[in-house]
């Protein structure tokens, strides 16, 4: 089973996956998924804190994946080791804790689920580079085609999109719920174009901090929620 949630920002939400706060999770096995939106902020710097929540995670019975957000520390994401997995490129973080890289077709429990994390942060005056924002945040043209390449080699058909933002055809109404400025940006229209030439069941997102539906782009936005993959 592949469950999906939103941003959980490091040790301020990780505790979502408590068996307290959620106790499906303690049913499950190695061969179950908990998927993280981005930001996950677990790989954030080498303090005891990062580190305890990273054993934590490890400890549970699932395999927990995430796509990288904005606020994730890329340089530090980007010393891990990469490996193969499930047809697609990984930073093993743990054994159990995995990073899906940008812009692979993984296939996870049967089904085939594009991930590119990444997004511009729209608060970067409150932030320092290399201690609180990276510019790696945002994919790069060689992620972009590497995504283009992946669909193409899939047929531009994928079961899953998991992405930290969303596509620039939701933005304006996810920025008015969420009473902010609407401030739509190229890698949303980038977006916008892939979900144009693809073919797909749902779109998943995080980063609005909302759990909300656009069904009328397949698109789900997840915050807090934790759901199973096709809800
Ligand atoms: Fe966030």
């Amino acid at each position: 089973m592949v469950y999906l949630t939103g941003d959980i920002h490091g040790p301020l939400s990780v505790a979502k996956f408590s068996s307290r706060a959620w106790p499906e999770g303690k049913e499950l096995t190695r061969d179950d998924y908990v998927i993280i939106l981005g930001d996950f902020g677990l790989v954030w710097d080498d303090s005891m804190e990062c580190r305890y929540w990273l054993k934590w995670l490890e400890s549970k019975p699932w395999t927990t994946l995430f796509i990288d957000g904005n606020h994730e520390n890329h340089a530090m994401l980007a010393t891990y080791p990469e490996r193969e997995w499930h047809g697609g490129m990984v930073h093993e973080i743990r054994p159990h804790v995995l990073h899906l890289m940008r812009g692979y077709v993984f296939d996870i429990d049967g089904k085939a689920f594009l991930a590119m994390g990444g997004a511009y942060s729209h608060d970067i005056e409150y932030r320092t580079e290399g201690v609180s924002w990276w510019p790696e945040e945002v994919p790069s043209d060689e992620e972009r085609l590497r995504c283009e390449d992946s669909l193409s080699e899939h047929g531009w058909s994928v079961d899953y999109v998991l992405t930290h933002d969303a596509m620039a055809s939701a933005t304006t109404s996810l920025a008015c719920m969420g009473r902010r400025i609407a401030k739509m940006d190229e890698y949303e229209e980038w977006l916008d174009t892939i979900a144009a030439n693809l073919e797909y069941k749902r779109w998943y997102c995080g980063h609005w901090h909302m759990d909300v539906n656009r069904e009328r782009l397949g698109l789900r936005v997840l915050y807090h929620d934790i759901i199973r993959a096709g809800e």
